[in-house]
């Protein structure tokens, strides 16, 4: 085992992989070097609950970290996230080796708490309650990717009926506005040129106690104003939340990317009001309307669920018209799962697995063949690519390169030559369409 060394596991979401990258940030800036798991001092294992079923994800947690103890006796284990929050206390019978347990907001004390464990081999602790305070955790410095996840809010008060966020993650906490301008400044000076701004309701931001009279769009103007930022993106807005001022930026603010991921959930409004989502069928169609006047090339993406209790065929169908009409680029969907304490696990007229399996099946055909469609007629078309980093090596000295255009699909670039271009901005000319992805070719000088 090597001492002070640590491995980090993340499962979930851009949030998690957001926080996991603050943490080994923080372990590095206190001594610790990154390690394989077999050999690592101490292992993070940082969970998620929003999909799948909560139990399945222990199980596989509890399984990664027998194997683990198994090669490295001695390991801290350390388990993070929604499923710590969720389970609590009753981790720790997973194995002695478990010794810490992080909720959402205990994460700012995770480095102390590890290096506090690690001195003191009997001590286990929990760091599992909510905070009613919004504390900023300690800057951390490093190379930036090209592309920066900043977190503008913890939590969400919407208690969607399906939904466990509320419960793992706590009530909404914007961050202030001078705390995310100044991350988003440090990762610029670092070398990222996009900024993805996070949250599980973003376009709600600043509309909680924690806020400081700064607005979404207020706060989206002030980023994009930021020296050295080429692209600015967000995730994850809320429908009934998104005012007529963030409408307005795609058309106003140049570096906001012409993309969107709006999860609509279902296209039914029987449907959408037992979800609790507070919008109906109509409101969504007239948003995507006011966003495509404000920004005509706007690709949109969503996140659906299918057989939520009470799903007719036909509120399935309300669904499928709903994409169509759309015109989804991309959608994540999922079969309906109980989420023990939300509301929804209560609900009568349970919609029977193989129901929703044959409509998620049904749903996806559809998708594919649209998704397929909008990018094969982007083919002959001139961009912008972001070149993230490599994809694979060619034989001949040549290199084939990955990035995104502004609309977030990833495209990809043979180079020839040995010049790292990650971070790069690549013109390029669209030349195929694969199922998920776009092929290019150069088409003007890469900056
Ligand atoms: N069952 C199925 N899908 C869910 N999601 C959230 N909760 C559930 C659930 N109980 C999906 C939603 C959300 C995405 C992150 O996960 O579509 O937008
Ligand atoms: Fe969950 Fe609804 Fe909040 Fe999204 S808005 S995190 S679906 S409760």
């Amino acid at each position: 085992m090597l001492h002070k060394s640590f491995h980090i596991v993340t499962f979930g979401c851009q949030m998690n992989a957001n926080d996991s990258r603050w943490l080994a940030l923080s372990l590095e800036a206190r001594g610790f070097a990154r390690a394989e798991a077999v050999e690592a001092q101490v292992v993070v294992i940082n969970t998620c609950s929003v999909r799948e079923k909560p139990e399945q994800k222990v199980i596989a947690a509890l399984n990664d970290v027998r194997r683990l103890t198994r090669a490295n006796p001695d390991v801290l284990v350390v388990v993070a996230g929604c499923v710590a929050q969720q389970l609590g206390e009753a981790l720790f019978s997973a194995g002695d080796q478990v010794r810490l347990l992080i909720g959402s907001d205990g994460l700012a004390h995770a480095p102390e708490a590890i290096e506090r464990l690690l001195a003191e081999p009997e001590l286990k602790l929990a760091l599992l309650d909510f905070v009613d305070s919004c504390e900023e955790r300690a800057p951390v410095s490093g190379a930036s990717g090209p592309v920066a996840q900043v977190n503008i809010m913890q939590g969400c008060d919407n208690f969607c009926a399906y939904c466990i966020v509320p419960f793992t993650r706590g009530r909404q906490k914007s961050r202030p506005s001078s705390a995310v301008l100044e991350e988003c400044r440090a990762r610029l000076e670092e070398g990222a040129r996009e900024i993805c701004l996070l949250g599980q309701n973003v376009n709600a931001y600043g509309r909680d106690k924690h806020g400081d009279g700064t607005s979404f769009a207020g706060l989206l103007a002030r980023v994009a104003a930021l020296p050295g930022l080429a692209r600015l993106r967000y995730v994850t807005p809320h429908p009934k939340d998104m005012s007529s001022e963030d409408v307005a930026a795609f058309g106003t603010l140049a570096c906001l990317c012409p993309r969107l991921h709006l999860p609509v959930q279902s296209g039914s409004d029987a449907v959408l009001t037992r979800m609790g989502r507070k919008y109906g069928r109509r409101d969504f169609f007239n948003l995507v309307e006011r966003l495509r006047k404000a920004r005509p090339d706007i690709a949109l993406g969503t996140d659906i669920i299918v057989g939520f209790p009470g799903e007719s065929e036909k509120d399935f169908e309300d669904t499928l018209d709903m994409i169509k009409t759309c015109e989804f680029v991309s959608s994540f969907s999922f079969c309906y799962s109980d989420r023990p304490g939300a509301r929804a696990a209560l609900f009568p007229d349970k919609t029977a697995p193989a129901v929703s399996r044959e409509r998620l099946a049904r749903l996806q055909v559809m998708q594919d063949a649209l998704t397929q469609r909008l990018l094969e007629e982007r083919v002959g078309r001139k961009t912008d690519i972001l070149i993230e980093g490599r994809s694979r090596r060619q034989n001949s000295g040549e290199t084939s390169w990955q990035g995104r255009d502004p609309y977030g699909v990833p495209v990809h670039l043979v180079l020839s030559g040995d010049t790292d271009y990650t971070g790069k901005m690549a013109p390029v000319l669209i030349t195929q369409a694969k199922k998920h992805t776009l092929m290019a070719q150069q088409a003007g000088e890469i900056w």
